[in-house]
């Protein structure tokens, strides 16, 4: 198939783009390189051997998203592109409203007007808020609780409004938990803008020696330890979904959202050990204040993925840690600091 990725540099993008190369689709990739670098493409095409074709564009420019998808007609669009840090939506809202739902909006428009009938839609767990039924599924309400989580709830119902008005679109909303670890190849996966905002990345810094010591935000939780559980689950698991649900968006009409985790939930205190047995390194850490806006325990129910997918997600988080810390330590330093 011919398939348009948006975000297709960045950090699940990248990961997506090589399985579909692997598998012999053609990849016309998309992004403004806002926290991505044009050469992951050089990393992509090695990892697959294969070319893509990449162009840069802001998804919120109409004009340009129109033209883009009226020139390059794909059958299938994987819709990645987007700002993805609830903290930072809750103090900058209008650029996750810009970039999250105008952008889509833009992306949406322009496969109805040229017939793009198939959309894969990176959404997040996100969308559920302060989950009160746990394992978190599908049937959970949408609630989110941060302009992040409503962006992304937002464009999960233009397009599912819009797939109730155009009989034949297939949309597929993937609703991620905490993707983590890299290809295993070690020269693709997350590199973070400054100080990371996200556990893992954070923890690798630290074996490094390129910070101190991580602050665990609270260990005053209902949880075994006190501190909060997540579904941690690979990048490339999460990848492969996406490969997988371009034949699923073949077969079916109308919207879908699925979760994608692996079921298991780990606390920060779990994820700290793990990382001490992989990378052999102390790891220090502080106990410190509780993070505003964290839920105590997140963990997913994925049937409906495994049902209809046929996908499941490797539960073994020393393994995701192995892959994630042999990206970090192949990263040169200034790489990092161009980032
Ligand atoms: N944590 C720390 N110290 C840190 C960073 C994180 O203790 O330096 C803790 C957090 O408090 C949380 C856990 O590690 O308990 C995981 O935090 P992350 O920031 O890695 O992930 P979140 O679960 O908060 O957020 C993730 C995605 C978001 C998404 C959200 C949905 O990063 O994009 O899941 O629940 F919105």
């Amino acid at each position: 198939m011919r398939v348009l990725v948006t975000g297709a540099t960045g950090y699940i993008g990248s990961h997506t783009v090589v399985e579909l190369l692997e598998r012999g689709h053609d990849v016309i990739g998309v992004d403004d390189f806002s926290a991505s670098v044009p050469s992951v493409q050089g990393t992509i095409e090695q990892i697959s051997g294969q070319p893509m074709t990449l162009v840069q564009l802001d998804l919120r420019h109409r004009d340009g998203v129109d033209a883009l998808i009226g020139s390059v007609q794909p059958d299938a669009l994987i819709h990645f592109a987007g700002r993805k840090f609830v903290g930072e939506s809750v103090s900058d809202p209008i650029q996750y409203y810009g970039r999250n739902v105008t952008a889509s909006i833009n992306l949406a428009e322009a496969c109805q007007r040229h017939g793009v009938d198939q959309i894969i839609f990176s959404s997040s767990c996100t969308v559920y808020g302060e989950a009160t039924i746990l394992p978190v599924s599908e049937a959970n309400p949408i609630m989110p609780v941060s302009p992040y989580g409503r962006s992304k709830a937002m464009t999960e119902s233009v397009l599912s409004d819009l797939a109730a008005a155009w009989d034949d679109l297939s949309v597929l909303a993937l609703r991620y938990f905490n993707p983590i670890g890299a290809h295993p190849a070690g020269i693709l996966g997350e590199v973070p803008i400054g100080e990371p905002n996200n556990l893992l990345p954070y923890v690798m810094q630290v074996a490094r020696g390129e910070r101190p010591e991580l602050s665990v935000f609270g260990d005053d939780y209902p949880t075994p330890d006190g501190t909060c559980i997540r579904d941690y689950v690979h990048v490339v698991d999460i990848a492969k979904a996406h490969a997988i649900a371009l034949d699923y968006t073949t077969r079916y009409r109308g919207f879908e959202a699925m979760n994608l985790g692996t079921g298991v939930g780990r606390s920060v205190l779990e994820v700290i050990r793990a990382a001490r047995d992989v990378t052999a390194r102390p790891i220090p850490y502080r106990i410190v204040e509780r993070r505003p806006g964290d839920a105590a325990r997140v963990y997913a129910q994925a049937k409906r993925a495994s049902y209809h997918l046929d996908w499941e997600a490797d539960p073994d988080l020393h393994r995701m840690i192995a892959d994630h810390w042999r990206f970090e330590r192949s990263l040169s330093s200034e790489r990092r600091l161009a980032s």
